[in-house]
């Protein structure tokens, strides 16, 4: 049998995105009503990071553990990995250990390797490049607040990283408009928007990006590795913060969307993300439990009624 990895949206068809998400929201009720089954009794998850994470760690572990199955974490400090045992060394041990392996690294090519020597599948949970996790989870919230995404406005504000390049991918899987507003010298890779048509467009004005949009959308200013370029970056995303005035040049109904962790006053204001009638945070954070648990249940081929 094929491999299913999923690291990145390109993995996935259309059918595939779209039965995920409608067992996600069935899991959700499920879990709402405190029912569990554990079709994945004895599989194992292994989950190796080598950056910092609440929402990704905590879903998969409370999702395995919900499924019936069980999750061992592997932080890349206190593995071999962290004293330079090589991914293809890892990877081949790993996968014969258990049944599906994540990976939060840096270089995506990283997680490419890794996935190449791997017998089991292989999740990206953020690479510098891509955040795939995040974006099903940030489709069902959109889906659950305002019906289908197809077609719609979804405007990007801020640095063209690893969550916008996933975006420009999810455009083109579930066939929506992307407006991408970043200063100079931050776009996402130029390839991916070229490949993803008229679908995706640039701008340099967050709010001509965000006219029309149903869901205004960003994230941090700097992400996990550019610490160090933080007060650089500061300075060079001034006018890109997401905020009421902003909100009010979108849709009337358009919601807020951020994959947390969030920096209040940087690239949101304190009150947008606080406005629960605009800002969809909680839910968009809890989704990625429900929306992994679905993802988890189809990279194992378990048929999508069994749980
Ligand atoms: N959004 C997200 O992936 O959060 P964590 O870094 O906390 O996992
Ligand atoms: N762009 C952010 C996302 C965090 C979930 C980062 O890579 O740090």
């Amino acid at each position: 049998m094929t491999i299913r990895h999923f690291l990145t949206l390109r993995d996935l068809s259309k059918n595939d995105a779209a039965s995920i998400l409608s067992k996600a929201i069935e899991l959700k009720k499920s879990h709402h009503s405190g029912q569990y089954s554990k079709v994945l009794d004895g599989i194992t998850l292994a989950m190796i990071f080598e950056k910092s994470s609440t929402r990704t760690r905590v879903s998969f572990e409370a999702g395995m553990a919900q499924l019936g199955g069980s999750a061992i974490f592997l932080s890349s400090n206190d593995s071999q990995l962290g004293r330079g045992e090589p991914l293809e060394d890892s990877a081949r041990v790993i996968s014969r250990m258990v049944d599906i392996i994540l990976m939060r690294t840096f270089s995506h090519a990283n997680i490419e390797r890794f996935a190449k020597f791997s017998s089991v599948p292989v999740i990206n949970a953020l690479s510098d490049e891509f955040h795939p996790c995040q974006i099903l989870a940030d489709i069902l919230t959109f889906i659950e607040h305002r019906g289908p995404i197809k077609d719609k406005v979804i405007s990007w504000i801020g640095d063209g990283n690893n969550m916008c390049q996933s975006w420009i991918n999810a455009a083109t899987l579930f066939d929506f408009r992307l407006h991408i507003a970043c200063p100079e010298g931050f776009e996402p890779s130029a390839k991916l928007v070229q490949e993803a048509g008229s679908r995706v467009r640039l701008f340099r004005d967050p709010v001509e990006a965000s006219r029309d949009a149903s869901l205004v959308t960003t994230d941090v200013f700097a992400s996990m590795g550019q610490e160090e370029e933080r007060e650089m970056r500061l300075k060079k995303f001034k006018g890109f913060r997401v905020d009421h005035e902003l909100m009010s040049t979108a849709s009337e109904n358009a919601i807020f969307m951020h994959c947390l962790p969030a920096h209040r006053n940087e690239e949101v204001s304190a009150e947008l993300i606080e406005d629960e009638k605009i800002s969809v945070v909680w839910d968009q954070a809890e989704n990625r439990l429900h929306s992994q648990k679905s993802l988890l249940l189809f990279l194992l081929g378990h048929q999508t009624d069994q749980a």
